[in-house]
């Protein structure tokens, strides 16, 4: 029996890297090693019932790092700047990670990169959690790792949590917020990331060296309120809030998100040919809003 090249992946009790370790075991090129900070979790013993090998590490320890990328073919990294919400911490993990990619030789990185922000418009505009990932891409290509960042735009699942439509408190109707103006914002759901990277991996001769815009579609709020109000039988209306506005509504975050919808108003580059191409079975948003009703229950 020939024993397969190992692709370690990051983040795998997560989203992003849950569906790139699941995808990657379907595809049945590689094998993969999923690192966590707690092996006892359930999400790990989930991993384990795949068959996938578990490895207790750390992206801030440097001796967990290497362990966990010895002998490995690859690695997909994503960091979470939600965790600790520093862009110091987030880039001292990439550049950890790119450190030792190059060192121990590994032959193609798929990072989870976006773009940064502050670099692209001359220091206006300031997104930390793409800041730091931008700075990581560019660290990771300037030492010369084989290194291919996907640019995952924002996820249908939000539409759970922070975008989930709030009731009005002047009429049975529900309001959408997200200051995006009359301008289409890229989506897809982070379940459908992994089949696209695993692609990725499977052709390192077309994607080495590149950044890949991930997106299944972009709708305006208008376009999503008309889709989530269709299908979930509500009336859901597009809230028409600025950024302005956005940043005075007191809540977490509110000029990170601004500044990020901002940047997503002069729509960078999401490739939905691409994606699809990768990802043959990624969901629009609409299928994606039926598939998952049960989220809005209590609407
Ligand atoms: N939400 C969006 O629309 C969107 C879109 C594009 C990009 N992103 C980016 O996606 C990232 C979050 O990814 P996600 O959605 O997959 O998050 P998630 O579901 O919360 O999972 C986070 C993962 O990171 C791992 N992790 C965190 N700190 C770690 C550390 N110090 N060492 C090792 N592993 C660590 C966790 O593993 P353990 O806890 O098991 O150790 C977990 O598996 C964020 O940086 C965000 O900017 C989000």
């Amino acid at each position: 029996m020939t024993s397969k090249q190992v692709i370690t992946v990051f983040g795998a009790t997560g989203a992003q890297g849950g569906s790139v370790a699941r995808a990657i075991l379907k595809s049945k090129k590689f094998s993969v090693r999923a690192l966590t900070r707690d092996v006892t979790k359930p999400k790990a013993q989930a991993l384990r019932d795949l068959g996938i090998e578990v490895v207790k590490g750390d992206l801030n320890d440097k001796a967990s790092v290497e362990a966990a990328l010895k002998g490995a073919y690859g690695a997909f990294l994503v960091t979470n700047f939600w965790d600790h919400f520093s862009k110091e911490k987030e880039l001292n993990q990439g550049k950890l990670v790119a450190d030792t990619a190059k060192r121990l030789g590994l032959k193609h990185v798929v990072f989870s990169g976006l773009e940064n922000v502050k670099r692209l418009s001359g220091g206006k505009l300031e997104v930390p959690h793409f800041d730091a990932k931008g700075e990581v891409e560019e660290y990771f290509w300037s030492i010369g790792v084989p290194m291919t960042s996907v640019r995952v735009a924002a996820y249908f699942e939000n539409f759970f949590t922070a975008w989930k439509p709030v009731k009005a408190s002047d009429g049975d109707y529900y309001t959408l917020t997200l200051p995006m103006g009359d301008i289409p914002m890229d989506g897809i759901s982070v379940a459908d990331v992994g089949a696209v990277v695993s692609s990725i991996f499977n052709s390192p001769e077309e994607f080495s060296g590149k950044a890949v815009g991930l997106s299944a579609e972009a709708l305006t709020p208008q376009q999503y309120a008309d889709v989530l109000s269709k299908v979930l039988g509500k009336d859901i209306r597009d809230a028409k809030i600025t950024p302005e506005a956005y940043e005075k509504l007191g809540i977490p975050v509110a000029r990170e998100i601004a500044n990020m919808c901002r940047f997503y108003q002069t729509r960078p580059d999401r490739d939905v040919q691409l994606t699809h191409r990768l990802n043959p079975k990624v969901k629009s948003f609409s299928q994606f809003i039926s598939e998952n009703q049960g989220a809005f229950n209590g609407l």
